[in-house]
């Protein structure tokens, strides 16, 4: 496909991840290299939305590490279980945290940074292979819709997961 997005011009998020997904997997398909998808879906994000970080971290051996972003630099390495990151990673679950300053333990790679969403990334065995993580520099900037839409971009890399 043209490497371009087509958005709605809207501010409804959903309408825009509804839009999204689609391009998503058309850029992707066929696409093995996993960097490279990561890379466009990082940056498709940011361009749809405005987002002020998303990116990823990856596991690797004992720690989750900085893969594929848009935004400003940020921490290089996270441990299992520290962070919103880590904590994404054991339980294996999505986490929205309306307030970084509330969330016991949260890794402040930027001040500027009031909000986020973790989405744990599945291998094909069930395993957490990375986690996808968006922050943005509103409080209280994501809702369900966010969780809902992320988890189904967090799906689609699944299937762009080697067997
Ligand atoms: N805030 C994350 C760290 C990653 S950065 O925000 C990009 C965390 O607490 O895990």
């Amino acid at each position: 496909m043209a490497e371009t997005l087509i958005l709605p011009e809207t501010a409804n998020r959903r309408e825009i991840y509804e839009s999204l997904l689609p391009q998503l997997q058309a850029l992707t398909d066929g696409e093995p290299d996993v960097t490279a998808n990561l890379a466009n879906i990082s940056a498709a994000l940011k361009e749809a939305f405005g987002f002020f970080w998303v990116g990823f971290y990856l596991k690797k051996e004992e720690q989750l590490v900085l893969g594929p972003f848009q935004g400003p630099i940020a921490c290089t390495r996270i441990h299992f279980g520290k962070g919103v990151c880590g904590t994404s990673y054991a339980r294996k679950e999505t986490i929205l945290v309306p307030d970084v300053e509330q969330f016991p333990g949260h890794i402040a790679c930027s001040s500027l940074s009031k909000s986020e969403v973790v989405v744990p990334v599945f291998d094909r065995n069930g395993e957490v292979a990375m986690v996808l993580d968006v922050d943005s520099d509103q409080l209280n900037d994501f809702s369900e819709v966010d969780v809902q839409q992320l988890e189904k971009v967090a799906a689609l890399i699944t299937s762009l997961l080697p067997h």
